[in-house]
């Protein structure tokens, strides 16, 4: 631990100017300092240093933050290791805080860990390198194709199949068995100590700072399991770790845009083909953990799965955790039967780099992906293709991408725009999701329920009439509810102390911005002749109904005259009708 006087003191000592120069060449622009963002790909310079904020922040990829900050981000390190950074050029010295007993138990522990996956990466990558017994390691990855230098790049090794052979180079090396056994590596039985991995390639698998966390062994024929992978351990949480992001972190932070594959040797054929900026998930499906950490370090992120079924699951899967985290995903789609590992065998890294420029939005591929599984050729089928398109609708959160995917959802529907947002406002809203009903929601005063609602309740008479034609005909969805429970509590006197404390009684999110939004904004209705108003509204509102009788009539037109639904829609038409007629 760090004495908080002594970052303040390295904070103090260095000026932001000073530490950034040493990264990026900063010309002076004003009061501030400008260059090249070293974090984003960019030709004009839009990366600004204010000494006397002593802080950074680039206007074009929103990058932002201290002297501190910038080190961690552009090193990679943690906060400790970039005020010991800095330390070290201001000439301070740094005394940790004395740790507690507690503390230095974990910290020794910590260091023990690290200590032995190292000794068993190296005891593993000399057993591939160096003797006999690797011969049939080095056979397998010359068959693969794989350069000794990239063999080195990712610190492959070969455990050799022995019962015992990592467990005595441990013990020669003084390590306490007790401490590997916790991370998983080797084992114990009444017979004695054991290796968990045996004849099999080794990859080291290591954090964001190359140090070793987990292996995965994977067997050099067709036996099964293919692939085993040290368990869980106080080092390795699979479901946050990235296989090769320490290895891809410089490409990542030069392009902005990362590429997520599956498998080991998938991430290795790209990085062996020079696409450097590739990670891995390690055996496991994408989690919220890995795409939060995905968009710590890239702007946009394409995911490179197999072509096969589970490949197309494990894409859709992950566009919702990018959606999400609000993270721009696109898709590179392999020819049929490759995956990236044999795709790269036959084709030239530009032939891939094309495949990239193709790579379509993942919510597109997503909706297309729907079509071909169910094909919108029934009205029960449109029905059900869109209830599986509306929930991850609502996540896009950028409000031109959603327009854009409305029109193109409902041109390959053959549905209308007006239908599929019917479809979309039919469920509950969640506070959370939902930015398309939020925003039509926030414009002010366009919407006849925004004014028969403010009617309702500024005028008892309105309230009266309202009540006798029943709520549910004049109010929908979210005005019903709220309708509802300001019925509940409105007296035909002085309402403005209930009116206060209605924002407590609303029960969501959605409740609450339409009603505060209505208080804030029915001023024109006060001292009106609320007949004149209320008429014109239903009038209008109803009119919107009769809208609808066309939607009926192109669904009637593909269904069966004899079914249930037909005779169904058939009904609602005449009433519609029969209504238009009476206005
Ligand atoms: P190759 O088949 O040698 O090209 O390896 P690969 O890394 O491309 O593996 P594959 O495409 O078959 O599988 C993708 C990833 O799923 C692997 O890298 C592993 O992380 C994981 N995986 C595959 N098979 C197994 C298995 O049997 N057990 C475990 N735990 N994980 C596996
Ligand atoms: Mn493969």
């Amino acid at each position: 631990m760090i004495p908080e006087e002594k970052v303040r003191e390295v904070a103090e000592r260095l000026s932001i100017v000073e530490v950034v120069s040493e990264y990026v060449p900063l010309r002076r622009a004003g009061a501030n300092f400008l260059g090249l963002c070293p974090f984003h790909a960019e030709k004009t310079p839009s990366f600004n240093v204010s000494p006397a904020r002593e802080i950074f922040h680039c206007f074009g990829c929103g990058a932002g933050g201290n002297a501190f900050s910038f080190v961690m981000k552009i090193e990679g390190i943690s906060f400790p290791e970039a005020v010991k950074l800095l330390a070290r050029k201001a000439g301070i010295e740094i005394e940790e805080r004395q740790l507690t007993p507690a503390e230095r138990k974990t910290q020794d522990e910590y260091s023990q860990f690290l200590r032995i996956n190292d000794l068993t990466a190296s005891y593993y990558r000399s057993v591939l390198i160096n003797g006999q017994e690797g011969e049939p390691a080095r056979q397998y990855l010359a068959n693969r194709s794989v350069d000794p230098a990239v063999s080195e790049a990712y610190r492959l090794g070969f455990a050799p199949d022995r019962r015992d052979g990592l467990v005595k180079h441990l013990k020669n090396n003084g390590v306490e068995l007790d401490t590997a056994l916790k991370l998983g590596i080797v084992r114990k039985s009444d017979t004695g100590w054991y290796d968990l991995f045996r004849n099999r390639l080794i990859f080291p698998i290591r954090d964001a700072r190359g140090q070793v966390i987990a292996f995965a062994g994977r067997v050099l024929d067709t036996s099964l399991p293919k692939y085993i992978n040290s368990p869980e351990s106080p080092l390795y949480h699979k479901s946050s770790v990235l296989f090769g992001l320490d290895m891809a972190l410089p490409s990542i932070r030069t392009g902005n845009s990362v590429i997520i594959v599956e498998g080991y040797f998938d991430h290795l054929a790209l990085y062996q083909a020079g696409v450097q900026n590739v990670v891995a998930t390690c055996g496991t499906a994408l989690t919220g953990t890995h795409a939060g950490l995905i968009k710590r370090h890239a702007e946009r992120v394409y995911t490179l799965f197999d072509s096969d079924g589970a490949g197309k699951k494990a894409t859709i899967r992950s566009m919702e955790l990018f959606l999400e985290q609000r993270i721009p995903a696109y898709v590179i789609s392999l020819p049929a039967g490759d995956d990236p590992d044999s795709f790269l065998a036959t084709h030239s890294k530009e032939e891939f780099a094309e495949l990239r420029d193709k790579a379509r939005p993942a919510f597109e591929y997503f909706v297309r992906a729907l079509l071909t599984e169910t094909s919108p050729d029934s009205v029960d089928n449109k029905v059900r293709i869109i209830d599986d398109i509306v929930p991850r609708f609502r996540k896009i959160a950028d409000s031109v991408e959603r327009d854009l995917y409305e029109k193109e959802i409902c041109r390959l529907l053959g549905i209308t725009v007006h239908a599929f947002r019917k479809r979309m406002g039919g469920d509950r809203i969640s506070p959370h999701d939902a930015p398309v009903p939020q925003q039509s929601l926030t414009q002010k005063g366009n919407n006849v329920q925004d004014t028969l609602l403010a009617l309702f309740i500024n005028y008892p008479d309105a309230r009266a009439e309202i009540v006798r034609g029943g709520l549910e005909t004049i109010f929908s969805d979210a005005y019903l509810d709220v309708a509802r429970l300001l019925l509940n509590s409105l007296t035909d006197s002085d309402n403005s102390l209930i009116l206060r404390q209605m924002t407590e009684i609303l029960e969501n999110v959605e409740q609450k911005m339409l009603f505060s939004r209505i208080m804030v904004s029915d001023g024109y209705l006060a001292d009106i002749e609320w007949r004149a108003v209320f008429d014109q509204c239903t009038r209008s509102h109803e009119k919107k109904q009769v809208a609808t009788i066309k939607d009926i009539a192109s669904r009637l037109a593909v269904l069966d005259p004899d079914s249930d639904e037909y005779a169904l829609l058939l009904k609602q038409a005449d009433s519609l009708r029969t209504r238009k007629s009476k206005l």
